[in-house]
């Protein structure tokens, strides 16, 4: 990490920042509700106020700052155009209140070029609309650094870069975690999908000592392990993907814990609670509690933990207690505890325990890739930049 330029590297290869315009990626893709009469209100600011230390850090030095981000995926729902409903109006409003004075461009994905990281968009961000060319280029979007579109690894090659305060955290607390791991080390997951864990599984596999599995994913390993899983969301395409990661496991040496009761809804459609058998019709929505208190030990006994995925569907009041437990259980433990991203941290606002854990990442996908690959293609654009 010590290879990626930082703001101060920044500002000495541009003799300082007075006055000069700063590009600063951010990702503002925040958590948006459509109200009917076409209000559009962010639900979760926090990535908006992570970004603050960067662009105070630059602001202060004279610099003029021009934030951009994507927001959403506008082409998404067979859109040939994009959704306006994407546009960053709301997130500029917010902007405005926290850091007055500073610029937010459009959406970046507005423009197609952004995804298909096009050398003509990379060089209208760099020229600027309004004819005033950007100095230098900060990343600071860590939750979109594992793309590689155009404002990531584009103007990097152009200009000087550097990481902003935000990335340089995430990076050296995720980086710490995989390459400093403190044992027992725990993984807890969780999620609809195994398909969307699948290599960061086999990676934390090699890192972790145990992995927790909760969240829809767990029918998915269930049907592996021969159980019936009733009328369950799982992935039959990804069962001998299961099968061969629980080979892994016992051939490692590491214990993959799967759930031993379940919560949900029977074939009337009635709450229920479950072994690990579910019959024809019936839904698992939620870990049961035994499995809660349980994985609860285990990450009490830690000394390190990582959560990404929420352990039921959280949202529904009568499934919601297994992530809850969880998330006590991650702001009880001694052990140093991250979350990474997405619906994760979703649930530790909702359950007011974001402040007890030590580390919540921006970024989802991001952090995932990170932890999977050691390094992400935002981070390698900055190690390349033009400094
Ligand atoms: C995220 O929310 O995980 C990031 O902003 C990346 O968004 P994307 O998955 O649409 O690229």
């Amino acid at each position: 990490m010590s290879d990626i330029p930082r703001l101060e590297d920044l500002e000495l290869r541009l003799g300082g920042l007075s006055g000069k315009r700063i590009f600063v990626r951010t990702d503002f893709n925040v958590p948006l509700v459509f109200v009917d009469d076409g209000t559009v209100v962010i639900t979760d600011d926090f990535r908006i106020r992570a970004a603050l230390p960067t662009i105070e850090w630059l602001t202060e030095r004279g610099a003029n700052v021009v934030c951009a981000s994507h927001l959403g995926r506008p082409f998404a729902d067979g859109w040939t155009e994009p959704n306006p409903k994407y546009s960053m109006g709301p997130v500029q409003a917010r902007l405005a209140e926290l850091a007055p004075d500073v610029e937010l461009l459009e959406n970046l994905r507005f423009d197609a070029g952004e995804t298909g990281n096009s050398d003509e968009f990379v060089a209208q961000l760099i020229a600027g609309s309004d004819g005033k060319s950007i100095d230098g280029y900060v990343n600071d979007a860590f939750g979109a650094s594992h793309r590689s579109h155009a404002s990531i690894v584009g103007p990097p090659q152009h200009v000087p870069a550097a990481m902003g305060r935000l990335l340089e955290k995430e990076v050296q607390v995720l980086l710490g975690l995989r390459n400093k791991p403190k044992h027992p080390f725990v993984a807890v997951l969780g999620g609809a999908k195994v398909s969307d864990k699948l290599g960061v599984i086999g990676a934390l596999l090699e890192i972790v000592d145990e992995i927790i599995i909760g969240g829809a994913m767990c029918f998915t390993f269930f049907a592996a392990q021969g159980k019936p899983v009733g009328a369950s969301l799982h992935e039959p395409d990804q069962i001998d993907v299961c099968k061969a990661l629980l080979a892994k496991a016992a051939e490692l040496g590491k214990t993959i814990h799967l759930p031993d009761d379940i919560t949900g809804v029977d074939a009337q459609g009635n709450f229920a609670q479950f072994g690990s058998r579910l019959g024809e019709g019936s839904i698992g929505y939620d870990i049961g509690p035994g499995s809660a208190a349980a994985f609860t030990d285990v990450i009490m006994d830690a000394r390190m933990v990582f959560w990404n995925g929420p352990m039921g569907m959280f949202e529904d009041e009568r499934f919601e207690s297994g992530t809850r437990t969880v998330a006590q259980a991650m702001a009880e433990t001694k052990a140093f505890t991250v979350v990474g991203g997405g619906d994760s941290a979703a649930a530790l606002a909702k359950f007011c325990l974001d402040d007890e854990v030590d580390h919540v990442s921006t970024g989802g996908g991001a952090s995932l890739e990170l932890l999977e690959n050691g390094d992400l293609p935002g981070l390698e654009a900055l190690r390349n930049s033009q400094n």
